[in-house]
């Protein structure tokens, strides 16, 4: 099976990726150095491309540092968009979640609860960079719900499930049915495709 690396210090974001693709013939490990998630800057931008473009710069200088330049190796960025907060928290969801939480999101909005969440993958391919981007529209629920996933999925309904749970009522496999990192994954899993594992 091929490895595709992933820097990421979120498990539940890594949990995703290797339940998604490992079926498909891609063992996904989370990239360390000397057992631990070697650390990397955000860039304060408001595009998530930008940051995801950034984290992958610094991710493929630790690879040469390893002399692993060869070896695929994926970054992400994800933001939780609503729209009655004009896209707050976007590029700002780290913070927000850490500072007023699910609870602090929930007493903002009124009766709009649109909102959808993005994420653009970078992949070093061990020659080039590749961007792919997923997107899911959905709402924010009254009140926070159900006991899976992470982030801001105890407060997220994707339109697409007829049952109207949060994603934090889904199993993995159940959200990925729907998820805008799913959608971004299978998006570099066709690119993949094309050379084979
Ligand atoms: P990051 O900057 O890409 O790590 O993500 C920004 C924030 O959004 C983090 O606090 C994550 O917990 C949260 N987040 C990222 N992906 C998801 C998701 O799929 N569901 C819920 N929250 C997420």
């Amino acid at each position: 099976m091929a490895t595709l690396n992933f820097l990421t210090g979120n498990s539940g974001k890594l949990r995703e990726a290797q339940v998604l693709l490992e079926p498909l013939g891609w063992k996904v490990q989370q990239f360390m150095i000397d057992e631990s998630v070697p650390d990397i800057v955000e860039p304060q931008s408001s595009d998530l491309t930008n940051v995801a473009l950034a984290k992958i710069a610094q991710a493929v200088e630790l690879l040469a540092s390893q002399g692993r330049m060869n070896e695929p190796l994926l970054v992400e960025d994800t933001g939780l968009f609503i729209d009655s907060l004009l896209g707050f928290p976007g590029v700002y969801s780290s913070h927000a979640l850490k500072t007023i939480g699910n609870e602090g999101v929930l007493r903002m909005i009124d009766e709009n609860r649109s909102a959808h969440f993005l994420t653009v993958i970078a992949l070093w391919t061990g020659e080039l960079v590749e961007v792919f981007t997923g997107r899911c529209d959905g709402q924010i629920s009254a009140k926070i719900s159900g006991n899976e996933g992470f982030g801001f999925d105890p407060i997220f309904i994707p339109d697409e499930d007829d049952m109207n749970r949060t994603f934090s009522e889904m199993t993995t496999v159940e959200k990925s049915v729907f998820s805008h990192r799913s959608k971004a994954l299978k998006s570099l899993f066709d690119f993949l495709q094309q050379d084979g594992p």
